[in-house]
């Protein structure tokens, strides 16, 4: 049989699959749909799409809720693992990788015989290397580090997909905050927080305990219609064979000339005076510090913008990194009486990882969704305005 790979210069669209955290595909899929894309929900943390190489780059590069982007190389059914590695050594692995680069693999797999992902790595990578053995040619260099080229292996019910990682890397390390507070919020879970709360940029957004401003960066993001991943260059697709740095640029300046020109109305605040400097910083890395007004203040004090209310996201201290239980109890306790006075005609996102704290707020949340931040189980709360 012939093997073939997808070309990256075909104008034929190949399956990409999209990874998230669990209970999320939903905004990922609105998004893929926004951007004129394809959307099907196959597992709680993934959803297909089908797009040229080219377009799975813009993909990559507009995302918002997603941690990877994959290009799908071949997917086949195999029981065993010596069946996966025959048909991965007939791929043609010299088109995709370059003789002198470098490759990783990475892999999930729930097949009884992979204890350890580590040994199903190496199968793989014994696969591609073995195939330049067969062809003569000399062997591209590979290790753990997920740098250059990166391959992904997903193998469920005796199912094998092969696919190529474009980032390489999780997308939710956007490159902007390179100081954190101390429990900050990965990227990818603030962008589907302000997704989930269906703000609009014509309303404010406010953000108090902004913490590292991960939150109001990522509004202000969406508000500008900047691609997220325009703030770094690291990615895996760039060292595929044959990969036109050219048409990588036209990709970034075709996304630059999408940001829009608003004045949104984005506040944020913090009581800890270093952290309020660390979310200037990270706002200004990120290019959208203008866009931002912070307040060094107690959550109670932050300004609320006169004229019509809008969307209030917070992520409390929730104990497992900082604050003392009881005055944990007390801080719910006055961030639920802040929210049925101050904000009572705001729609109100709370996320936290204290589970057990949410009755001290006070309030029944309208909608609750089960997230994580990082691997850390959070509850995402929604609460209606007073009006609704
Ligand atoms: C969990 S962190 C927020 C993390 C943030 N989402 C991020 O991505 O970095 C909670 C923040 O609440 C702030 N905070 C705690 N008590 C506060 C209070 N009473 N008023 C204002 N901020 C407070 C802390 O300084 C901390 O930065």
């Amino acid at each position: 049989m012939l093997e073939q790979l997808p070309s990256l210069s075909s104008s034929v669209a190949s399956a990409v699959v999209l990874s998230c955290k669990p209970n999320l595909t939903d905004l990922l899929a609105g998004e893929l749909k926004s951007m004129g894309f394809s959307a099907q929900v196959i597992s709680p943390t993934a959803v297909r799409t089908s797009a040229t190489f080219r377009d799975a780059i813009r993909i990559c590069l507009s995302v918002r809720t997603a941690n990877f982007v994959r290009w799908e190389l071949a997917v086949f059914p195999a029981n065993d693992l010596n069946t996966l590695y025959a048909r991965l050594v007939r791929l043609p692995w010299e088109q995709l990788i370059p003789t002198t680069g470098y490759f990783s693999v990475a892999s999930w797999s729930d097949m009884p015989q992979i204890r350890n992902s580590m040994f199903l790595n190496q199968r793989v990578k014994d696969a591609v290397v073995d195939r330049f053995r067969e062809k003569k040619m000399p062997r591209p260099d590979s290790g753990s580090e997920k740098k250059a080229v990166v391959l992904y292996v997903h193998w469920h019910k005796s199912q094998a997909g092969i696919y190529v990682d474009l980032a390489g890397s999780s997308l939710h390390r956007r490159g902007y905050r390179l100081s954190a507070g101390q429990a900050p919020m990965e990227e990818t879970l603030a962008a589907a927080m302000v997704l989930a709360s269906g703000w609009s940029v014509d309303e404010p957004l406010i953000v108090p305990l902004c913490g590292s401003g991960t939150l109001a960066i990522e509004a202000a993001l969406l508000a500008t219609g900047t691609a997220p991943g325009l703030l770094h260059d690291r990615y895996s697709f760039r060292h595929l064979c044959g990969f036109n740095e050219d048409i990588y640029q036209e990709i970034k300046n075709n996304l630059i000339q999408k940001k829009v020109t608003v004045r949104p109305v984005i506040v944020a605040s913090d009581a800890d005076s270093a952290v309020l400097s660390r979310a200037r910083e990270n706002a200004r890395r990120a290019g959208i510090g203008e866009h931002i007004t912070f307040y060094h203040c107690p959550f109670e004090q932050t300004p609320l913008p006169k004229g019509k209310p809008g969307v209030m996201l917070l992520n409390p201290p929730y104990g497992i990194r900082q604050g003392d239980r009881r005055e944990l109890i007390r801080l719910y306790a006055s961030i639920g009486s802040y929210l049925r006075h101050q904000a009572a005609d705001y729609r109100v996102l709370l996320l936290t990882a204290a589970q057990d704290l949410i009755p001290h707020l006070g309030l029944r949340p309208a909608a609750r969704r089960q997230v994580f931040n990082g691997a850390l189980p959070c509850a995402l709360l929604e609460f209606k305005p007073r009006s609704q």
